[in-house]
């Protein structure tokens, strides 16, 4: 019996990888030009790093992390996960390392396989691959801004330009509170009806009900009264001041956004700002971009209190909506029968940084060009006449015309 990839995993082809590379070049230009400097942190941290950054009310947590012991029976057995998303292990990177030692704000952005154990469908691997941003040391509404715009500037690198930002504030520590307290109190004749993870919810993090995409509960969501607690402000004047002057820098950058006072995301960690990018042409899976403020974690975490925000994208889906499927050609494709003479031949132009192949079977000069014109953009010709007067054909596979060279400086 012939093995299969695991359920949710996918192998990243040959033909696919070159869009792949154009979005992690292009991660990098715009973040770095942003002044992002590339963090990398293992694949595998401590289970209580999550249990305690992402949160126990999430389903990340309760359902989806590949956790699992080392060590065995020994008494210094630890319990280790695969990060399910990144945001957790930067910060334990940054308190690790002091990164609080460079002078504010810290920018950081990662492109890696996150592990979350969900029910595959399109859009939704158990390894999939993020990239993102994580600043720290930057309260004001003007690094939300910043994290926004730094997203959307990506994704424009990316010719997605089409897509929807959603954003939402969830008030500071005081007035979400008074909000959790109002849906606690407009909810609870209806708690028997909702699914077992609302019941969990109700007691631990209230907001998060709101995520629920079970159909009784989003019933009872659309009830009047409901709606009126979920749609009345609560937020305090500053965070109302905070959100306000943030959407006042998205209408100044025509950065197109719509308020959604349903979004609460699906981590714990979140306060304020919170934002999605979505896409219409993803189905049930649409959001390719989710991000927020996470003010609080750094401390929670044991570092010193420092605010922070930041975004991640599923890469899978970012390439799903992009669905460029072009191989990448090579710069030229060695057509000649002299073996030794093309070996030599590649090996000059690969030192170039030109991308170079060349047939290994002896094959006919017609179908090692037949190779070239699906491979390659030029066929570099090496006959009898070229190697006997010391010059290369070059023939442009696209116009088909050809011309001689003598130097392959030249070329
Ligand atoms: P998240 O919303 O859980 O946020 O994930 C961010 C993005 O990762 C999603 O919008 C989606 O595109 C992609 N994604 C998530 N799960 C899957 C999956 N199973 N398969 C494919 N793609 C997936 C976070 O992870 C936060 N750490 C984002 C953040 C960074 N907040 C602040 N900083």
């Amino acid at each position: 019996m012939t093995i299969k990839a695991q359920r949710g995993t996918k192998d990243i082809l040959p033909e696919e990888s070159a869009t792949w590379q154009m979005i992690r070049e292009n991660a990098q230009k715009v973040f770095q030009n942003a002044g992002f400097g590339e963090i990398s942190t293992p694949v595998f941290e401590a289970t209580e790093l999550f249990n305690r950054g992402v949160g126990d009310s999430t389903d990340i947590v309760n359902k989806e992390m590949y956790t699992f012991c080392v060590g065995g029976a020994d008494k210094n057995s630890s319990s280790i996960t695969l990060r399910p998303e990144n945001t957790a292990g930067v910060v334990r990177a940054y308190i690790e390392h002091n990164l609080n030692r460079i002078s504010p704000p810290q920018k950081f952005w990662y492109f890696a396989p996150m592990f979350r154990y969900e029910r595959p469908q399109a859009g939704r691997q158990r390894q999939f691959h993020q990239v993102g941003v994580e600043m720290f040391g930057a309260s004001e509404p003007i690094a939300d801004a910043e994290v926004i715009l730094t997203a959307v500037e990506f994704l424009n690198s990316l010719g997605l330009n089409d897509l929807t930002v959603e954003l939402n504030t969830l008030g500071c520590k005081n007035c979400k509170n008074a909000y959790r307290e109002a849906i606690k109190e407009v909810i609870k004749p209806y708690l028997d009806e909702m699914c077992d993870d609302c019941k969990m919810r109700y007691e631990k993090n209230p907001l998060r009900m709101l995520d629920c995409k079970n159909d009784t509960c989003q019933k009872i969501f659309e009830k009047e009264e409901v709606k009126k607690v979920i749609l009345k402000d609560y937020i305090c004047d500053d965070c109302r001041e905070h959100f306000e002057t943030l959407t006042g820098y998205l209408n100044s950058l025509n950065i197109n956004y719509k308020i959604n006072k349903m979004l609460v995301r699906g981590l714990d960690y979140y306060n304020r700002t919170v934002f999605e990018i979505k896409s219409e042409n993803l189905g049930s899976q649409s959001a390719v971009c989710g991000g927020g403020r996470y003010d609080g974690l750094v401390e929670m975490l044991g570092g010193q209190p420092t605010p922070a925000i930041g975004f991640a994208m599923g890469v899978e889906r970012l390439y799903a909506i992009i669905n460029k499927k072009d191989p990448e050609k090579l710069d030229y494709y060695i057509v000649s029968t002299n073996t030794s003479e093309t070996i030599k031949l590649a090996r000059s132009l690969r030192n170039k940084n030109k991308k170079v192949d060349y047939d290994f079977q002896g094959k006919k000069f017609s179908k090692q060009l037949e190779k070239a014109s699906k491979v390659a953009n030029f066929a570099l010709i090496l006959g009898d006449d070229e190697i006997e007067q010391k010059f290369y054909s070059i023939k442009n596979l696209t116009t088909g015309e050809q011309v001689k060279v003598f130097n392959i400086d030249e070329l």
